[in-house]
């Protein structure tokens, strides 16, 4: 595997984030000799308008050859007319399908200076710390038949399709068993198996891997009652495994917990543990270029590169450590900021996680 990391900004506020996320990587690769080399291409919108696809030929091959990628986000107003197969989300699916990225990571990590940030009171939500493992490469997002097609009475009806096989759940289900044997040991899956065949084959197979991890305490969970106890008492969950759709549904909502949507990083990893890393959010064109986006969940997803693709813990743990410190300094992008605290841009921001680097390294 190279050494490269593929930077992939996006849209809307992904070139913000991305340039201050590669502005740590940077740093941090020159004080530690990382011997990491960086490379940037295209995908989403702004590919769609300079090669007219969002994901070219060029990056996919450029993404194949990178040890480890760093995605913005994708999408915008702009692109929303256009037909479903060419949109910019397709490029963001396309890597995830073509790399194999089946493996999604999304910690969701309450700093304590962020407590009064979080929408739950403090004493509900202080120590959370949860890890939710997503399906991200099957499910409705990929099923097929897929379509709208036109009924005989001219009406049109819209299809998708919801299905997981055998092997697909359980080589989820493996990576979630063994995040948990490495945490707390407890793992929840979450389903809808009282109304969904494909979601009670997967409740099956969760419960046949659990006889291979008896120090693992598997539980099971209706998506619809999961959402409820995510607010009700999140700390009741050390990890959890669901499906593609019920997994970014959810991690949104873990997300808010943490104090906003900007705070949380996440992994997509295949087979050979090479990754995609991107924040949780979109590309909140509301607030693209105007230099108020919180880049912590990219400059963090950055962090989990160096850990997960690349093995370099010192570095991870380091930039982990500055982002921690900026908080503690009291500084804060408007979606985390409250009284007492300063208020300070996506620039910033960055600069302040790599001045603070610095001490750590
Ligand atoms: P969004 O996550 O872009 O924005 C939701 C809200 O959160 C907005 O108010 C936004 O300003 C805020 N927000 C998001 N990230 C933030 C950050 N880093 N700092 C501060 N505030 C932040 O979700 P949306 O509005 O539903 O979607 C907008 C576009 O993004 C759509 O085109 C959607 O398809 C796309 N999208 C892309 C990805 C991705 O590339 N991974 C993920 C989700 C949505
Ligand atoms: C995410 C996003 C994507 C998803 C979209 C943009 C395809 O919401 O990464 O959470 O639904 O997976
Ligand atoms: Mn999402």
């Amino acid at each position: 595997m190279t050494q490269r990391v593929l930077f992939l900004p996006g849209d809307g506020i992904g070139p913000d984030i991305i340039e201050q996320a590669r502005a740590v990587l940077g740093h941090a690769n020159e004080r530690l000799s990382l011997g990491l080399d960086f490379d940037e291409a295209l995908v989403g919108g702004a590919a769609i308008e300079a090669a007219g696809t969002a994901l070219p030929d060029d990056t996919m091959s450029r993404a194949r050859e990178a040890g480890g990628i760093l995605l913005g986000a994708v999408g915008g107003p702009k692109w929303d007319h256009l037909e479903m197969a060419n949109r910019p989300e397709k490029g963001l699916l396309g890597l995830r399908s073509g790399l194999g990225l089946f493996a999604n990571l999304r910690p969701a990590f309450l700093y304590p200076q962020l407590a009064e940030a979080s929408s739950l009171r403090p004493e509900v939500v202080s120590g959370l710390d949860i890890l939710i493992v997503r399906e991200l490469t099957g499910g409705i997002y990929f099923g097929q038949p897929r379509g709208v097609e036109t009924l005989e009475s001219g009406e049109r009806e819209g299809i998708n399709t919801y299905r997981y096989n055998e092997s697909e759940i359980r080589r989820i289900g493996r990576v979630a068993f063994e995040s948990a044997r490495q945490r707390n040991g407890r793992l929840c899956s979450i389903d809808k198996a009282n109304v969904l065949e494909v979601t009670a084959l997967w409740r099956e197979v969760m419960e046949d891997l659990a006889r291979e991890y008896p120090d693992v305490e598997l539980s099971h969970m209706y998506v619809d009652n999961a959402a409820m106890q995510l607010v009700r008492d999140p700390n009741q969950f050390d990890v959890i495994v669901t499906g593609n759709m019920f997994g970014d549904i959810l991690s949104d909502e873990a997300a808010m917990l943490t104090g906003s949507i900007g705070m949380l990083p996440s992994a997509a990893l295949n087979e050979s543990k090479q990754g995609m890393y991107e924040p949780c959010h979109g590309s909140a064109p509301d607030i693209a270029g105007q230099d108020k986006a919180n880049p912590l969940a990219t400059i963090l997803s950055g962090a989990m590169m160096l850990r997960y693709s690349f093995g370099m813990e010192g570095a991870a743990g380091a930039i982990e450590k500055a982002v921690q410190d900026v908080l503690e300094q009291g500084l804060r992008t408007p979606d985390i900021h409250f009284e007492g605290t300063q208020l300070v841009g996506t620039r910033a921001m960055g600069e302040a996680v790599l001045s603070a680097l610095d001490t750590h390294l």
